[in-house]
């Protein structure tokens, strides 16, 4: 038997366990419904104290069921033609119980049930304190899952509900939701070669100083591993920073601006979105030591004179070749945002400028959050609310989804 046509974004089975974690599922079942995704809900008996079936089935539009056993949620769409419906399914949060479980191969609950019966590549999320995810039961029981094909987002490390500290989060929405996305064919980006840079530039003054800035390659490297879950062809090309490199993502790393020149010519020409984030130093010293200057060497009291000259404009650069590829700059700004932004935007000829406002401490440079500005050559502005830099990376590839013409 096959199930019924599939929608283009396919059809998301949210499988919901009881944990803490369950409190992120409405936002999760938003993001994967803005995504284009039909998403349909059954949870535990323990997950409906954590979340409510009613506030599921509103956002749904569709009843989310715990019940194996209701002849009416039964007879509505039975439990195995809920497991033939879905195209994907998704566990989260995924209990230790639950996994275990599965693990297990038992089926007491409509989830477990569903689980057992589904074709559909499965995707889990663990949510749980930090020993019980460390425990070798856990562990095996994971191996057990991964052995047969199912796949494993997460956890997080962190500050946990119970009160510990370490591995045991559940995985962002935007995580998920993109994860999701690639699992079901990655809306278009398969092939596609996005260029990212991210990070400051470090210009050096001799063998021990340079002049670099706060950058911390957070908004960039968001960029790439967002590009990355969505099944593009990732290039980054970072300055110095201590950030992993995301999977699946080709990391070249850089020091100067112009070592960040050549490695964006290097790739640019095999690119079909360049998304230059980085931080790029305007100016570097002229003449740069190889030794460490030592205040002995100068004159009693005397200063220390540094000429800078200015850096090539990467971004400049790229635009003014960029063929039908899609350029896409960042300014980082501390007043006047937009109209300072959109004189950027002329000035760099690209298709779309990302203005964040810097003098927000919870914007901008080393935080987890962004809160920027989209200006489109036109003048047109939208303005994207407070989001963690994942989720602002997921909006940015959704405008420039729309930008390649790829819309879903
Ligand atoms: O790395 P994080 O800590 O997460 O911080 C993120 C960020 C604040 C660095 C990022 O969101 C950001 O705003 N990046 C651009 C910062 C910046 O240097 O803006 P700018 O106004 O100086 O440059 C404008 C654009 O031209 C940028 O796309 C920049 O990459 C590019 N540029 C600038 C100078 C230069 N010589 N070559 C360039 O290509």
């Amino acid at each position: 038997m096959t199930s019924a046509a599939s929608p283009p974004n396919g059809h998301v089975l949210l499988a919901v366990s009881g944990g803490i974690a369950a409190y992120k599922v409405p936002e999760l079942v938003r993001q994967l419904g803005r995504a284009g995704h039909e998403v349909r809900c059954i949870l535990t008996e323990a997950a409906t104290r954590f979340v409510s079936p009613m506030v599921l089935q509103t956002l749904t539009g569709a009843p989310a069921r715990s019940e194996l056993f209701d002849a009416g949620e039964e007879g509505e769409i039975s439990h195995i033609e809920l497991a033939d419906w879905a195209d994907v399914v998704l566990v989260a949060p995924a209990t230790a119980d639950l996994l275990a479980r599965m693990a297990g191969g038992l089926a007491g609950d409509l989830v477990s049930t569903v689980l057992l019966a589904t074709r559909a590549p499965v995707l889990v999320a663990p949510a749980m304190n930090v020993n019980m995810w460390r425990h070798p039961a856990t562990q095996r029981n994971l191996e057990r899952l991964r052995e047969r094909g199912v796949q494993v987002e997460g956890p997080e490390a962190g500050e946990l509900a119970c009160g510990w500290e370490g591995e045991g989060r559940m995985s962002d929405p935007t995580a998920l939701a993109g994860r999701v996305g690639l699992m079901l064919g990655g809306h278009g980006w398969r092939g596609v070669g996005v260029l990212v840079t991210a990070g400051g530039t470090r210009e050096p003054i001799d063998a021990v100083r340079a002049v670099t800035n706060r950058s911390s390659g957070k908004m960039g490297f968001a960029i790439a591993a967002e590009a990355a879950r969505r099944g593009a062809e990732v290039v980054l090309v970072a300055g110095p920073c201590s950030l992993e490199t995301p999977p699946g993502v080709r990391r070249v790393d850089v020091e100067t601006a112009l070592e960040m020149e050549a490695a964006v010519h290097e790739s640019f020409e095999s690119c079909h979105v360049a998304v230059m984030s980085a931080a790029v130093a305007d100016f570097r010293p002229a003449t740069p030591s190889e030794r460490k200057i030592k205040k002995e060497d100068l004159a009693p009291g005397a200063g220390l004179r540094l000429e800078l000259v200015p850096n090539p404009d990467i971004l400049a650069g790229i635009s003014a070749r960029r063929g039908d590829r899609v350029v896409v700059g960042f300014a980082a700004e501390s007043h006047d945002v937009i109209e300072a932004a959109k004189r950027k935007l002329a000035r760099k000829a690209c298709d779309l400028l990302v203005a964040n406002d810097i003098s927000r401490s919870d914007a901008g440079f080393d935080t987890d959050t962004n809160a920027v500005f989209l200006v489109s050559p036109g003048g047109q502005v939208e303005e994207l609310p407070l989001l963690s830099k994942a989720e602002v990376a997921a909006r940015l590839l959704d405008r420039i989804e729309k930008l390649r013409g790829v819309v879903r």
